[in-house]
C-alpha cells in the first residue's frame, strides 16, 4: 500500500459525514486496485464518473466537463431515475401520489465508515422533494477487489408511492467495445456460455420464473472491454453477480454516446411495489469486480470474495458423499440404506444422503406423483425410522443427510387436502402442475411457519442429521396468492418469505450443512449461497456434459460450492458411456460425491474408486480454498484443463481432459499458471499405474512449467489426468 493509501485508510476509520448542498464534491469508493468515483455537481445531481483502476485523488474530477450536449440527456447518473432528462432505462421508476412519473434525486449527505481493516461502507443519501429518499450503499472489499452495491428506498411522504423499477445498481461503462459473456441453459444443461459483442440498444438477461430461477439464465456476467474476444489472462474484464433468489434482470444498454449502461436487480416484471409511508425497500446486493488480467483474475476475485464474505460459512469443507438418488431412486428399504451406509464407510466416503422417497403414508412417496408435503417417515419402507438410520451411520463414523422439498406439494397429498389455500394460484384460473406438484405460497406467514417446521421436525426427529439437501422442483406459473392484497408483490415477497425461513433455520441450526438443489442448478446464485453451504450443480451427472456445466458455473461461483458426483454408465440422463476414471477426474474438480449403487460396481471399479477418493481427500483443500486457473476452455479447444493453486503457491493440482478426438497428429501442451517460477515443483500423476506424462515423478523449475508447460499424452476422447504438484 502506498503512503497515500495508508493515510486514506486511517482517515476512513472515522465516520465521515458530509452534508453540504450545491457545492461540487467527489466521493470515492476504493479497493486495493479499483475505484468508483462519484461527483455531486452544482445542481446536486450524483454523477457516476469512474469505475476501473485505482484513482488516488478523486478531486482530479473537480471541474470535470464531459462536453456532452445537453439534448443527449444528463451525464451518467449514479442511480438514474425515470423522467427529467434521463432517457435510458432507469434504475428507479416511481409514481408519486399526485400521479407524477418523474423523479429527481438530489444529493443530501454521505457517510463513509471503515467496518474493519478490509471493508469500507459508503452510504450516499439522495432525495426527491416529493417525499422519497434513496440511500446508495457501496461496500468495498479491498484485498478481494470487489465492490457490492444496493439501494434502500424510503417513502418519506404521507401517502404510498408506487415503485416500478427498483434496481440494485446502475453501472455506466465507457469503452470502445463490449464483449459480453453470460449464461443460458435448461434442466440438465445449466450454465452454458454465450458470448457476444454488444451493439447499440439493449441486451437483457433475466428470469421470470421465481423459483428454479437460474436454470435458463444466471444473474451474472463477464464483460471484456475493448476487445471482441474472451481471454483468460489478458485484458480488462468487469464481472458481476446479483445476490437474489427470485426474478432478476440485468440490462445492458448502449446509448448514442457509445456508453454502456448496466442495470442489475430485481426484475420489474409484474412487480409494481406499493411502498407505504415511512417504509424502506432494501434491494439485493449486486457484486462487481474489475480485472486487468483477463477473466481468470475476475473469477478469482469473485471466488475470494465469496469464500471470505459471500457464502454461508465457507470454513466448512462439505464432505465427500454417496447420494441415494441415482442408485436407488424411490425403490429402497432399511436394508438398502444401511448397505449403502456400509459402502460409504468401506469406500472411504464421509457422508450418506438419503434422497427423495422416504416419507408419506396415506400417499406413500413411491414415485413423484404423490406424498410431497406429508413429511412423516414412510412406515412400511423404513419401519425403524430416520433416527435409526442416522444412528446407524454415526456408529460407523459416517455422517448422515436427508432430502426435503418443503416449498412444494403434490395435489395427491394430505397437505393439499388440508390447505388448498396455501397453493400458489390465480383466482379463477387452472392451477398447473410441474413434475406433478404445486408450489406453496411462501408470502403467507403460515406457510413460512410450515416450511420452517418441516426442517425443524426432521431435525428434531433425527438429531444425528448433519446435512440437508433442500430441493425445489418447479418454477412459478400463473402466479397468485390468496394471502396477498396486492398480487404484484408476489415475486418479491416470495423471496423475502424464503429468506425469513432460512434466517430462522440458520439461527437454530447454524452447523447443519445445507445444499441448495432446484432440479439441479436452479438456485445457483449468491442470494441463496448466504444460507446454503453448496449447490447441486446439475442433475446431469454425465461427465462430458459436466465439463461445460462446471466450466460455466466456476467462472462465477467457487468450486467449493459445486457438488459433483460420479454416477453409473450408461448415464441416466444422456445415455453416454464414459470411463470411470474420466468420471472421477471430472467430479474431483468440485466437491466430490458418488451417486450410484455401489453394489453394482465391479471389484476393480471399487478398488479404483477407493484410491481416487483417498487421493482427493489429500488435495481437496486446494479445490476448496485454492486459486482457480483455467488452462484450456471447452469452448475454444478440444481439451478442458484447469488447476487449483494454494495461496502460498507451494501446492497445486492440475486436471486435464480430452473432450474430442482430433486425429493422431495433435496433442496438448498446457502452460501452467499461478505457480512461482522461482520455485521447484515435483509433479506426480495420481490414480494411475502408468502416467501419460513423461515428467511424472520428476521435479521441474517453476519457470519451465509456467513458460513451457506440460504435454500429457491425452489423445483420445475421455483420456484424462490429475497431477499433483508440490514445491520442494
Ligand atoms: C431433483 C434433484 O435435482 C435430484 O437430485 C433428486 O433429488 C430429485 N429431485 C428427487 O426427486
Amino acid at each position: 500500500m502506498s503512503a497515500k493509501k495508508i493515510l486514506i485508510s486511517i482517515l476512513l476509520t472515522l465516520p465521515v459525514f458530509m452534508t453540504a448542498r450545491a457545492a461540487e464534491k467527489q466521493i470515492s469508493v476504493n479497493t486495493d486496485d479499483l475505484s468508483i468515483i462519484l461527483s455531486v455537481d452544482k445542481s446536486g445531481q450524483l454523477l457516476f464518473r469512474h469505475f476501473g483502476g485505482y484513482i488516488s485523488d478523486p478531486d482530479c474530477f473537480s471541474g470535470f466537463k464531459s462536453y456532452r450536449r445537453s439534448d443527449y440527456g444528463t451525464d451518467p447518473l449514479a442511480y438514474p431515475a425515470s423522467g427529467g432528462r434521463y432517457f435510458n432505462d432507469a434504475a428507479l421508476s416511481v409514481e408519486f401520489p399526485d400521479g407524477d412519473l418523474n423523479c429527481e434525486l438530489l444529493y443530501k449527505s454521505h457517510i463513509t465508515e471503515r467496518l474493519d481493516d478490509n471493508v469500507t461502507r459508503t452510504e450516499i443519501m439522495l432525495a426527491d422533494a416529493k417525499g422519497l429518499e434513496v440511500t446508495l450503499v457501496y461496500t468495498a472489499y479491498e484485498k478481494e477487489n470487489v465492490i457490492t452495491a444496493h439501494s434502500e428506498i424510503t417513502n418519506t411522504g404521507r401517502k404510498p408511492v408506487m415503485l416500478r423499477n427498483y434496481y440494485s445498481a446502475s453501472l455506466p461503462v465507457i469503452a470502445e467495445k463490449y464483449y459480453l459473456t453470460h449464461f443460458y441453459g435448461a434442466w440438465a444443461m445449466e450454465m452454458q456460455v454465450d458470448r457476444e459483442l454488444l451493439t447499440h440498444g439493449s441486451k437483457v438477461i433475466e428470469s421470470k420464473k421465481g423459483v428454479r430461477t437460474t436454470h435458463t439464465e444466471n444473474p451474472s456476467f463477464m464483460l471484456s472491454l475493448n476487445t471482441e474476444t474472451f481471454d483468460e489472462n489478458y485484458g480488462e474484464v468487469i464481472a458481476g453477480a446479483l445476490a437474489w433468489s427470485g426474478n432478476f434482470k440485468l440490462n445492458f444498454q448502449i446509448d448514442e454516446t457509445d456508453r454502456l449502461n448496466i442495470l442489475a436487480g430485481i426484475n420489474p416484471y409484474a412487480s409494481e411495489y406499493r411502498l407505504e409511508k415511512d417504509r424502506t425497500f432494501v434491494t439485493p446486493d449486486m457484486i462487481f469486480t474489475y480485472s486487468f488480467a483477463g477473466a481468470g483474475q475476475a473469477s478469482r476475485n469473485l471466488h475470494d470474495w465469496a469464500r471470505n464474505y459471500g457464502l454461508y460459512d465457507s470454513s466448512v469443507m462439505c464432505p465427500t458423499l454417496l447420494n441415494s438418488w441415482e442408485g436407488a431412486y424411490f425403490d429402497f428399504d432399511t436394508k438398502t440404506i444401511t448397505d449403502m451406509i456400509d459402502d460409504v464407510k468401506d469406500m472411504g466416503l464421509e457422508l450418506f444422503v438419503l434422497d427423495d422417497g422416504w416419507f408419506g403414508n396415506k400417499y406413500p412417496r413411491n414415485n413423484d406423483k404423490q406424498g410431497l408435503g406429508d413429511w412423516d417417515v414412510n412406515r412400511s419402507k423404513l419401519p425403524e425410522g430416520i433416527a435409526y438410520l442416522g444412528d446407524y451411520a454415526h456408529e460407523k463414523g459416517v455422517r448422515f443427510g436427508i432430502w426435503i422439498e418443503p416449498e412444494m406439494v403434490n395435489p395427491k397429498s394430505e397437505l393439499a387436502e388440508r390447505h388448498p389455500e396455501w397453493v400458489v394460484k390465480a383466482e379463477g384460473r387452472p392451477v398447473t402442475t410441474i413434475r406433478n406438484q404445486w408450489l406453496l405460497d411462501l408470502t403467507n406467514p403460515e406457510v413460512q411457519d410450515f416450511v420452517f417446521g418441516v426442517f425443524d421436525r426432521v431435525m428434531q426427529e433425527a438429531p444425528t442429521i448433519d446435512y440437508i439437501k433442500w430441493d425445489a422442483n418447479r418454477h412459478v406459473e400463473s402466479f397468485g396468492s390468496e394471502y396477498l392484497d396486492k398480487q404484484s408483490h408476489f415475486w418479491v415477497e416470495y423471496v423475502q418469505g424464503f429468506y425469513s425461513v432460512l434466517d430462522r433455520i440458520r439461527e437454530k441450526y447454524p452447523d447443519v450443512i445445507i445444499q441448495a438443489c432446484s432440479s439441479g442448478g436452479g438456485r445457483v446464485e449468491y442470494g441463496a449461497l448466504k444460507y446454503f453451504n453448496e449447490v447441486w450443480t446439475s442433475d446431469n451427472t454425465e461427465a462430458l456434459s459436466r465439463v461445460r456445466i462446471q466450466y460455466g458455473t466456476n467462472l462465477i461461483y467457487p468450486a467449493c460450492v459445486t457438488g459433483s458426483h460420479v454416477s453409473a454408465v450408461p448415464n441416466h440422463q444422456t445415455g453416454n458411456i464414459t470411463p470411470l476414471k474420466f468420471r472421477f477426474d471430472i467430479a474431483c474438480a468440485g466437491r466430490l460425491g458418488l451417486e450410484l449403487q455401489p453394489k453394482a460396481m465391479s471389484a476393480e471399479e471399487r478398488d479404483f474408486s477407493k484410491k481416487a477418493i483417498a487421493s482427493y481427500k489429500e488435495y481437496r483443500d486446494l479445490i476448496f480454498n485454492g486459486d482457480l486457473y483455467r488452462l484450456a476452455s471447452p469452448y475454444d479447444s478440444d481439451y478442458y484443463a484447469l488447476m487449483y493453486v494454494s495461496k502460498d503457491k507451494k501446492r497445486a493440482v492440475v486436471f486435464a481432459y480430452c473432450i474430442r478426438y482430433q486425429g493422431r497428429a495433435l496433442l496438448p501442451l498446457f502452460r501452467l499458471s499461478g505457480l512461482d517460477p522461482a520455485l521447484d515443483y515435483s509433479i506426480k500423476e495420481l490414480n494411475v499405474d502408468k502416467s501419460c506424462f513423461w515428467g511424472s515423478g520428476k521435479t521441474f523449475n517453476g519457470d519451465f512449467l509456467v513458460n513451457h508447460g506440460i504435454n500429457p499424452k491425452l489423445g483420445k476422447i475421455y483420456d484424462s489426468a490429475v497431477f499433483y504438484l508440490q514445491a520442494e
